[in-house]
């Protein structure tokens, strides 16, 4: 049994290159603890205009991949290093230099399927062009769910990759890539394979449904969110893949990088703290007001969140919850980018509640640890939680998540109990107002309870949910596909 592995991550997002929500942290994180414990690491991911302005990378070959049978595309392969890690970077202009990695201006790219599908086979070629020859190819969501298909099918007679593997993890199985059937050819899938087990759906090809069917091993996020895909509300359209594949499906937790997300080392807040002290948290939530245009009453509660502006995340819900507990004494601190509708409801709160409620349109990572960092309640009340990683860092910073039970919320956070100081946050089930509600009022009670505040905020603070467990999991995952 090979104890140092050749591992390939193929990416499309990577944390300090480019990041659009948790699945860069994940890659990042789980990069750097796979190198720690000495296996052969290279990451993989496209040279989109963004990575390429945010690290310096040099050229260092280039190489082809046949789309289909007539077409012939040049790709350069670009090497660069981040904390230590060898990040390869698959170059293509008409593809990948763009304003942004999946979209512009809110509108997805119409060709992303065939940006992703030739990632995919420029992925596999730079490793014939390295001679890397990977012992697990690590494919992450459905931009690389392509991967695990060439790998089996196209270069199921090349000696190459004989012994590699693909372990497709599902950060978010609710992005499938859906395209037109007549793209099977462009996109290098024989017809043989658009077939309801592979990857049809709906008499469209479905990227994900077949990295399902074709990866030698799959993983979520999860262990609850893994048994939600196995159940027909939960898996997004696709029990009966997950269900094909449920001996190969594993849940393993997502960890926090607790160099970063750390109150005690954290750079970007104002104050550091720890669970002894917590002097400095009154400091960053005094700071957190200033800094989001609202009156500085420190004795008021304050509720924060830092969240992709989607669906995913309960906005349709959360806003007229809000809104009726915004008529209490307290303060409501927003930070989201991406849909344009949420974003203006979420304006108009703050419109309508100027000096309670303040929302920050965009992306800024200082502001998300500072609200981390001087908020009391941070409100995660997603329809779906493949893992979740905000509400596991609001933990570390003593601000209690208000969730709802679903996915890796179930597995992150303990409920509170009313009898007692016991409980890490606070939970409810039904993806209404109300139920929401009663969650909010419970938490408001419990803050003007300074003990069972303290208390819960103690319990909160000592979880430690760190990728070194994920890495294990993760590595007996990879053990038991090359054995
Ligand atoms: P998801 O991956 O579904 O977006 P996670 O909770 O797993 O949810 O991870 C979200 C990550 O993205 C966190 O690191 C969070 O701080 C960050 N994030 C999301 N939206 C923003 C934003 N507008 N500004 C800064 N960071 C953000
Ligand atoms: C996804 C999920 C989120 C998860 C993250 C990292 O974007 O929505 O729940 O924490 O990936 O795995």
């Amino acid at each position: 049994m090979a104890s140092k592995l050749n591992i390939l991550f193929a990416v499309s997002e990577y944390d300090g290159i480019v990041k659009t929500g948790g699945l860069a942290d994940a890659a990042g994180a789980l990069a750097s603890v796979m190198k720690e414990k000495g296996h052969n690491i290279r990451v993989i991911m496209p040279a989109y205009r963004e990575a390429l302005e945010k690290i310096e990378t040099t050229s260092i070959a280039s190489g082809a991949v046949v789309m289909n049978h007539n077409e012939t595309l040049w790709f350069g392969l670009r090497h660069g290093r981040l904390n230590g890690i060898d990040i390869y970077f698959i170059e293509y202009n008409d593809f990948f230099d763009r304003e942004g990695l999946y979209s512009s201006n809110g509108q997805g790219y119409l060709d992303n399927s065939r940006r992703f599908a030739f990632f995919c086979k420029a992925a596999l070629e730079s490793c014939r062009v390295m001679a890397f020859q990977p012992d697990v190819i690590h494919c992450h969501d459905w931009p690389t769910a392509l991967l695990p298909y060439y790998l089996r099918v196209d270069e199921c007679q090349n000696d190459f990759f004989h012994n590699s593997r693909s372990l497709l993890t599902i950060h978010n199985a609710a992005y499938q890539q859906h395209t037109d059937v007549s793209q099977l050819e462009a996109l290098g899938i024989g017809w043989r394979y658009f077939n309801p087990a592979c990857f049809e759906d709906s008499d469209q090809i479905n990227i994900l449904k077949g990295g399902i069917a074709f990866a030698d091993k799959i993983n979520t996020v999860s262990p609850s969110y893994a048994r939600e895909l196995l159940t027909s509300e939960g898996s997004h359209g696709l029990v009966d893949s997950f269900r094909r594949r449920a001996k190969d499906l594993s849940g393993i937790l997502n960890g926090c990088d607790y160099q970063q997300w750390n109150p005690v080392t954290d750079p970007m807040i104002p104050a550091n703290y720890s669970s002894k002290d917590l002097s400095g948290k009154q400091l960053c939530k005094k700071a957190l007001l200033e800094r989001m245009g609202l009156p500085i009453t420190v004795d008021k509660s304050v509720y924060g969140l830092v969240s992709r502006l989607a669906e995913q995340k309960g906005f349709s819900y959360l806003v007229p919850a809000l809104r009726e507990f915004l008529q209490q004494d307290i303060h409501v601190v927003l930070l989201g980018s991406g849909d344009a509708d949420t974003a203006a409801e979420l304006q108009r709160l703050q419109s309508d509640f100027p000096d309670k409620c303040s929302f920050y349109n965009g992306f800024d990572n200082a502001l998300a640890h500072q609200i981390e960092a001087g908020s009391d309640f941070f409100l995660m009340p997603s329809l779906f939680e493949p893992c979740g990683l905000n509400q596991i860092y609001s933990l570390k910073y003593g601000t209690l998540p208000i969730v709802r039970r679903v996915g890796g919320l179930i597995d992150t956070v303990d409920d509170y109990d009313a009898s007692g100081a016991k409980g890490t946050g606070f939970a409810f089930d039904a993806p209404q107002p109300d139920a929401l509600l009663v969650a909010l009022k419970q938490s408001l009670d419990v803050y003007h309870r300074p003990d069972q505040l303290h208390g819960m905020r103690q319990q909160a603070m000592s979880c430690n949910f760190d990728w070194q467990t994920a890495a294990v999991r993760y590595c007996s995952v990879y053990q038991s596909m090359i054995c």
